[in-house]
């Protein structure tokens, strides 16, 4: 089995760059979600167009394990099973985090619902990226217009901040938190540093 590394952070952590550069690094498959495959860009479409309108919460938790069931069975599982190291962007803690802590579903309901989506495949490491929410908000306003879940409010963005540490604490051994703070060489240096305890025998 190859590696499998996630990345998660609220908006405007930078962890989308930084799963790209160690993607990069390690040669490893990038991926993303929500909407990595064909169905799951039409999924996607749906749960973040502005357009979408109302959407029932519980509504928004089934789409996304459904982008997430699809997504592991066609990509993520038999990357892993071929020995290919896998770093995906976003995976179950955005969907505790974001559905849950933000949204206001039982957060133990939602991590259920995407251990039936995955088959219980969880990563190995979960680099968590945070950065103090006035950093998080100035890199947002740079990036445009806001989607459906960006353009939720500061309180459900907090709500989301929160529940991303309680998952962290919940399961230390899984969860590495990397300083967002800084420059992307900086912040990749300390995201290397901290895989690097998380693996000390990377395969050559
Ligand atoms: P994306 O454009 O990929 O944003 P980011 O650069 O912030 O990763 O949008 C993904 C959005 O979907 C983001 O607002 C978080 C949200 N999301 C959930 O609410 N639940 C989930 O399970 C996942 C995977 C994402």
């Amino acid at each position: 089995m190859g590696r499998f590394v996630v990345f998660e952070g609220g908006e405007g952590s930078g962890k989308s760059t930084q799963a790209r550069r160690l993607a990069d690094r390690w040669g490893a498959l990038l991926t993303f979600e929500p909407g990595d495959t064909e169905v799951g860009r039409r999924l996607r479409e749906i749960l973040l167009s502005p357009e979408t309108g109302d959407l029932d919460i519980r509504a928004e938790a089934l789409l996304m394990a459904a982008d997430r069931a699809h997504h592991v069975a066609t990509v993520v599982r038999p990357a892993l099973l071929r020995g290919r190291d896998v770093v995906c962007d976003r995976y179950v803690g955005s969907s505790v985090a974001y559905q849950g802590h933000g949204r206001g579903l039982d957060p133990h309901h939602v991590a259920a619902l995407s251990a039936f989506a995955t088959d219980d495949l969880r990563p190995d490491v979960v680099v968590l990226l945070e950065v103090p929410p006035e950093v998080a908000a100035e890199r947002l306003a740079a990036a445009g217009t806001p989607d459906r879940l960006e353009a939720a409010g500061a309180d459900f963005h907090r709500r989301v901040a929160e529940g991303y540490r309680v998952q962290a604490a919940a399961d230390p051994a899984r969860w590495l938190i990397v300083d967002g703070h800084g420059s992307e060489d900086e912040v990749a240096a300390r995201v290397d540093a901290a895989l690097a305890a998380a693996f000390p025998n990377p395969p050559t």
